[in-house]
């Protein structure tokens, strides 16, 4: 048999399988309560009125809505995002969209076309790790960034002095990755005066930004701030931000349906990119949206989403309260919208050691060391409360609680046992 490995290119010899799924894997028992997949609630997909649009399509449009379609996408899909992205305050014509197959798809395409081999993005510590995925199977290389003690952005001071070392190093460094709001997987939301900060620095250092916002509609405390597209355009509007959207998580995944918002220029690139790809997004889907968004609907429907996510938050945070031991070194994030909060655990728990002893009493989360591309932390964990029925939560946090108990009572046993009076 040849050997595979020596057939293979320097990009797929670069690529990593993501550890989220292959530790999702072992969850796949039907007894286990998983917190580990960023999986959206079934009960928030409006089933009955995206069965009713797909045979309005069928009705209307027939065979064209089998046939193949424009790479660009949809033009009445696209109508209706440019009605939907105006009301939210950007300003934006046809020719800055391009429909893809969601946002994953555009974040294969953006290291496709501007990176080469050993060119670098700037990205947080930790971030996404399809991101992590897509910029690695490129061979681009990243440079992180730590968020501010205040979880409001980056630590720009931090910034800065790596951006310099990056700099002097010759470093190539090309875009600034960004999910400012509701961070996947740390629940941060970056605050206005962080998100001028960033594009003042891109502007500085003739950067652009890719803002990738999953999570951005999902908000259910207190107010929207402006995304960094809008705010770019009421700054020097050089058409420095790319921004990334997606119907995952505001109407369901499986319709595999996203946009991206940039300048003409970097579409009409995206689109080139995309031909080699998939030739265009399903046509049937698209149409299925478009029809779906014509009712008025997409409003209702996000904002029953948001309404059932907050009550979800809110009981998780309740029982994480009552049944998590009570340390200092213990805490975990209270984000106002997404999907995620973020664990952080004493310092001598490894979470990837006790993954396997969580799954054993049959609860499972992903381990935070899977979305760092360096020195990663390895006491943090992601958990999910979007999925999860409120009895699973109850019971699901309780479990988790006690495998925590447990590491930190062996722990302490142990230490103690070292600092005993005969050992000393
Ligand atoms: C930050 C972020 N970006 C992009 C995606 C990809 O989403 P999709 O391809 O479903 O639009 C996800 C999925 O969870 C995500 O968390």
């Amino acid at each position: 048999m040849q050997d595979l490995a020596a057939f293979l290119s320097s990009n797929a010899g670069s690529m990593k399988k993501s550890v989220i799924r292959e530790l999702l894997k072992l969850t796949n028992q039907s007894d286990i309560i998983s917190f580990a997949g960023g999986l959206p609630a079934p009960e928030t997909f409006p089933v009955q009125e995206l069965r009713e649009a797909s045979d309005r399509v069928f009705e209307k449009y027939g065979t064209i809505a089998l046939q193949y379609g424009t790479t660009e996408g949809d033009n009445d899909l696209k109508a209706r995002l440019v009605e939907y992205e105006s009301a939210q305050g950007v300003s934006l014509g046809m020719q800055n969209l391009l429909i893809t197959s969601a946002s994953q798809q555009a974040l294969d395409m953006l290291p496709k076309i501007f990176l080469d081999p050993g060119d670098y993005v700037i990205a947080g510590r930790p971030t996404y790790v399809g991101a992590i995925q897509a910029i690695q199977s490129y061979q681009g290389k990243m440079l992180g960034i730590p968020f501010s003690a205040s979880n409001d952005g980056f630590d720009m001071v931090e910034l800065e002095k790596r951006y310099e070392r990056a700099k002097s190093q010759r470093k190539r460094i090309k875009y600034i990755y960004l999910i400012p709001d509701f961070q996947n997987p740390s629940g941060i939301c970056w605050s206005v005066e962080k998100r001028r900060a960033i594009i003042e620095f891109a502007y500085r250092e003739d950067l652009f930004i890719v803002e990738d916002s999953p999570y951005r509609e999902i908000r259910f405390i207190g107010e929207s701030i402006p995304s960094i597209y809008q705010l770019e355009q009421g700054m020097e509007n050089r058409g420095i931000v790319i921004n990334l959207k997606t119907f995952s998580k505001i109407l369901a995944p499986g319709t595999r349906i996203g946009w991206v918002i940039a300048r003409e220029d970097i579409i009409q690139k995206m689109v080139v990119a995309k031909q080699a790809m998939d030739l265009c997004t399903s046509v049937l889907t698209q149409k299925m949206i478009a029809e779906f968004m014509a009712t008025g609907k997409l409003r209702n429907t996000i904002e029953r989403t948001c309404g059932i996510y907050r009550d979800k938050r809110n009981f998780m945070l309740e029982k994480l309260e009552e049944y998590m031991p009570k340390r200092f070194d213990l805490t975990w994030t209270k984000p106002e919208g997404g999907l995620f909060l973020w664990l952080s655990l004493p310092h001598y728990i490894d979470t990837e050691k006790l993954f396997y002893k969580a799954t054993e009493k049959k609860v499972a989360y992903v381990v935070g060391s899977a979305f760092y591309f360096d020195e990663p932390e390895v006491n943090s964990m992601r958990i999910n409360f979007s999925y999860s029925s409120f009895a699973q939560i109850d019971e699901g946090i309780h479990r988790l609680a006690e495998v925590i108990k447990d590491e930190i009572d062996s722990y302490e046993a142990g230490s103690r046992g070292q600092t005993s009076p005969e050992g000393l």
